[in-house]
């Protein structure tokens, strides 16, 4: 299909969860911008009629963001709402009519990935499927089979260029910053390998537990849910090589590169938890063995990363909610002052939010007599929020048909790969108590490392880095 721009947007699970907290304000915030001049159909299982959806929407703003009336207005006059049930082909016939003379829409499935294949099953026979896009929600198949049966199934309908698998971690601002910093800064070059990294943490802290949606993760857990996709996705931002040149492709070739050097990682090297009460949450199964928080060590096995060891932890109900990337430089070789511990090593640290912060951690000397000193951060980069939502950039990317934001196939399936050694009960599940930084086990996986960083201790009274 031509790089034409869509012309209609429809999205499935219009009265869901997704809609509610990211989609309406992201189409509100792309309307402020003039960016979508075109019908907007939602379709739900509700009976509701437009003005009932046109509430939902300004319920939806008010609660996620501030509503623009201006831009409000012009989003309500555009928004359409099907009722009906997304197994039954009627609900089709429904909206090929109701794309009247649309000639590529967007098809946004914003549903359980369970309904993904009988959606576009019926997309196809219904002719709504011709011209179009889709876009997918992760996770992308629950292991690496359902993935490629998926993706079979996509590719019957539609061209791959035509597929856009939203992962919207790569849609944020501060992730993006990560690419920028590694390949914009030249004295990064020399020092960004093996040689001189000790180690990369990185952890994706939430204070809160499943929020309502108990049924969606009891069946997914915490390696499905963000780390085949969100952490792994990072991961590929700080360790793939330079690629040849900035075309999107490029980028996606260097990054499968890497993926396919990320080894299948051992249930030895791998935590698994369960917050205390996550059994009595609506919607998920009173005997469930799903996993709310992961700790894992992930190896690399190429010329830059042998023998760098990369953790991720990522888990509901800890003590705050951040997402932080910690690379911890090697000691000095020849240490003559005091750079003796591990937690006097220099570092670098990426907020990736709630505020966004790209620091680096040096050792000076304390005033005094005696050559002793202490760790400061030098701060080169902060500002508090993403200025562009990351659903507002991808969505817009989408409707225009650019993919550089997307996630390649062939890195989703290098990605399960990865973790397909340690889905199900692999690893026993341990219980962790709601707001500690999960099973000890976990913390006791970087003692030989110097210990995991906390997101949030970071900063001491006077400032300097704790
Ligand atoms: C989603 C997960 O993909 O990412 C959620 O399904 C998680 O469980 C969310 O809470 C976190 O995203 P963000 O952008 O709020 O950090």
């Amino acid at each position: 299909m031509p790089e034409a721009k869509s012309d209609a947007f429809v999205f499935f699970g219009a009265t869901g969860d997704l809609a509610y907290k990211q989609i309406f304000p992201a189409l509100q915030a792309m309307m402020r911008r003039g960016h979508l001049d075109m019908p907007l159909i939602g379709i739900g299982r509700s009976a509701w009629t437009v003005d009932q959806f046109i509430a939902r929407a300004r319920d939806s703003i008010e609660k996620h963001g501030v509503v623009d009336e201006d831009a409000f207005q012009k989003l309500a006059s555009r928004l359409q709402y099907i009722s009906g049930d997304i197994a039954d082909a009627d609900t089709y016939r429904q909206l090929r009519s109701t794309l009247g003379k649309a000639q590529h829409p967007l098809h946004y499935l914003a549903i359980p990935p369970d309904m993904f294949e009988a959606v576009v099953g019926h997309l196809s026979t219904s002719g709504c499927a011709e011209n179009a896009r889709v876009i997918i929600e992760k996770p992308f198949g629950r292991d690496l089979a359902s993935a490629q049966a998926l993706n079979r199934v996509l590719e019957q309908s539609f061209p791959a260029n035509a597929i856009f698998r939203i992962d919207h971690y790569l849609g944020k601002e501060a992730i993006q910053n990560l690419l920028y910093f590694r390949f914009a800064n030249a004295f990064l070059t020399p020092i960004w390998n093996r040689d001189h990294i000790a180690n990369i943490q990185i952890t994706m802290a939430e204070s809160f537990g499943v929020q309502g949606r108990g049924s969606f993760y009891d069946d997914v857990g915490a390696i499905r849910d963000v780390v085949q996709n969100h952490m792994l996705q990072v991961v590929s931002l700080l360790a793939t090589d330079p690629p040849l040149d900035k075309h999107p492709d490029a980028m996606r070739d260097a990054k499968l590169q890497l993926f396919d050097a990320m080894q299948p990682i051992a249930p030895d090297d791998v935590v698994r938890g369960q917050f205390d009460g996550y059994l009595r949450e609506p919607g998920v199964a009173p005997n469930s063995s799903i996993e709310t928080f992961v700790a894992l060590r992930l190896r690399i096995e190429n010329a830059r990363w042998a023998g760098v060891p990369f953790y991720i932890r990522a888990g509901k109900q800890l003590p705050v909610t951040a997402t932080e990337v910690m690379v911890k430089l090697k000691s000095p070789v020849n240490a003559i002052f005091d750079n003796a511990t591990s937690a006097q090593e220099n570092y670098f640290r990426f907020q990736l939010s709630p505020d966004v912060l790209i620091s680096l951690g040096a050792r000076c000397k304390t005033p005094g007599e005696e050559m002793a000193g202490e760790m400061v951060e030098l701060v080169a980069h902060r500002h508090s929020a993403d200025e562009m939502m990351p659903y507002e950039r991808l969505l817009g990317d989408a409707i225009l048909g650019d993919a550089a934001l997307f996630a390649r196939y062939d890195s989703i399936e290098a990605a399960w790969r990865t973790v397909t050694p340690i889905l199900g009960n692999t690893v026993p599940l341990q219980t962790y108590d709601p707001q500690s930084w999960g099973p000890n086990a976990a913390t006791q996986m970087l003692a030989a490392d110097g210990g995991w960083h906390d997101p949030g201790a970071m900063e001491s009274e006077d400032g300097h880095a704790g």
